[in-house]
């Protein structure tokens, strides 16, 4: 299905990851993407290559969304490029992995400029090209309201953006933009694979998921996809869970 045929869509940590089978599962449907990565030059070609394979618009930008001149540079880009955003994705993050008492004000600091500060940022720069129908996604974690050992500084962003987004869904909701949260559970990406703890994380993950498979970046690529489709207009201000089922045991 291409419902996203003539559609832009903008994925922050496009190029990697979640974010990298969100883009193709966009670009799959027709969007014209613009996957944007912070500095792995690499990942972001191979993506280019593989979509230009497949027929597939996607055009990766390049800038650390956290430094304030390189994230003017990556917006300037943006606006040049899209006269309309109707699909903006928010899966860029990344942290400083240590216990709160182990936390400095830098490090939290360092952390809410990349997962908080330049969400709202990017939002309010693209929100004038938004319009009835768009969507804002943002990809949340457990650890926004649940603890996961030495993830205290990305779990704050993670509710901080889960509050924020409420706000957004209430507030853009009657312009017809429609604003939802994706909360994955454990998906074996970069990202994951640097956590101190992931041996015992991925045996309770396994032990307590009852579809008894981890939950992949394509599964939550597919869910993104449908959250932009016509049957998800009413689906307003969600955060919805795909763990295989994990979330339900205490
Ligand atoms: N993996 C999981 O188990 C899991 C579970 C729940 C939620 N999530 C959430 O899902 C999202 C994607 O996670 P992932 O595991 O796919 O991450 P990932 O593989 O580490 O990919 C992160 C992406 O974000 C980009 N990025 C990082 N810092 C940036 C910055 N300062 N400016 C611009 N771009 C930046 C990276 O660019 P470069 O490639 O250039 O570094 C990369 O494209 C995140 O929001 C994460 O919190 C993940």
């Amino acid at each position: 299905m291409r419902h996203l045929e003539n559609k832009i869509a903008v994925v922050t940590g496009g190029t990697r990851g979640i974010g990298r089978a969100i883009s193709l599962a966009l670009a799959e449907s027709g969007a014209k993407v613009y996957a944007l990565y912070a500095r792995n030059r690499k990942n972001a070609e191979a993506l280019e290559e593989e979509a230009s394979g497949k027929g597939l618009e996607i055009m990766t930008i390049r800038g650390d969304l956290s430094h304030e001149e390189s994230y003017k540079q990556s917006v300037a880009h943006l606006q040049k490029s899209c006269d309309r955003v109707d699909v903006l994705v928010h899966s860029a993050a990344s942290g400083v992995h240590r216990k709160a008492m182990e936390l400095s004000v830098r490090h939290l600091r360092w952390t809410f400029d990349i997962n908080f500060f330049a969400i709202h940022k990017l939002t309010l720069d693209l929100i004038s090209r938004m319009g009835p129908g768009s969507r804002i996604i943002g990809i949340t974690s457990p650890g926004g309201t649940r603890v996961i050992p030495r993830y205290a500084a990305v779990a704050s962003t993670k509710g901080a953006m889960e509050a924020l987004f409420r706000h957004y869904a209430s507030e853009l909701a009657p312009e017809g933009i429609a604003v939802n949260l994706v909360c994955p559970g454990l998906v074996m990406t970069d990202a994951v694979k640097a956590l101190p703890e992931l041996e015992i994380m991925l045996d309770k993950t396994l032990e307590y998921t009852p579809s008894d498979k981890l939950t992949t970046p394509e599964d939550v690529a597919g869910l993104v996809r449908f959250l932009t489709t016509e049957a998800a207009t009413q689906i307003v201000g969600q955060n919805i869970i795909i763990d295989g089922g994990k979330g339900l045991f205490a």
